[in-house]
């Protein structure tokens, strides 16, 4: 059996034809190929698939699809605008905030909302916004470096779609 979920992604409104058991990762890469989200763990501990879902970071792998009926979802390719990085897009780049970059995507994700209720975090801040996202190569120390810098940034408001 399969039900139609409407929502947006990023903006822009898509309708699929999904399982009751679907999650919400599997329509966002699987049906629309949103793959910024990453497949981690699939249960819920290590923050690879974070979105946000009317402005609030979920686990994608963990958020059954139809949950989001009529809610606006935003993944890390949504936090760029006019062509233009989010600001913490450019300050991971910038700060070497990336290596592997399999966390990077749920990082992202975690911080832009942080920086959406809370302009000027400090680093622990920062810290408490990305408690639930894991990486296991960079040490954090970076990631932190560039959350700051981007919440100095002019342009960090804009927020997700
Ligand atoms: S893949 Fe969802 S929390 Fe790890
Ligand atoms: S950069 Fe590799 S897991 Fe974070």
């Amino acid at each position: 059996m399969k039900y139609m979920l409407s929502f947006t992604v990023n903006g822009a409104p898509a309708d699929v034809a999904v399982g009751p058991t679907e999650t919400l990762l599997d329509v966002l890469r699987d049906r629309l190929g949103f793959t910024g989200a990453k497949r981690g763990c699939e249960t819920g501990d290590c923050g690879a698939c974070t979105v946000l879902v009317d402005g609030r970071s979920v686990r994608s792998c963990i958020t059954l699809a139809l949950t989001v009926q009529g809610k606006a979802v935003t993944t890390v390719e949504g936090l760029a605008r006019d062509g233009k990085p989010h600001p913490l897009q450019q300050a991971f780049h910038d700060h070497g905030a990336s290596q592997c970059g399999f966390c990077t995507p749920g990082m992202i994700v975690s911080l832009a909302e942080l920086l959406e209720k809370n302009p000027e975090p400090c680093r622990d801040d920062a810290r408490a916004a990305i408690a639930g996202n894991l990486c296991r190569c960079t040490g954090y120390v970076k990631i932190i470096d560039a959350a700051m810098a981007a919440a100095r940034s002019p342009h960090k408001k804009g927020g997700p779609a």
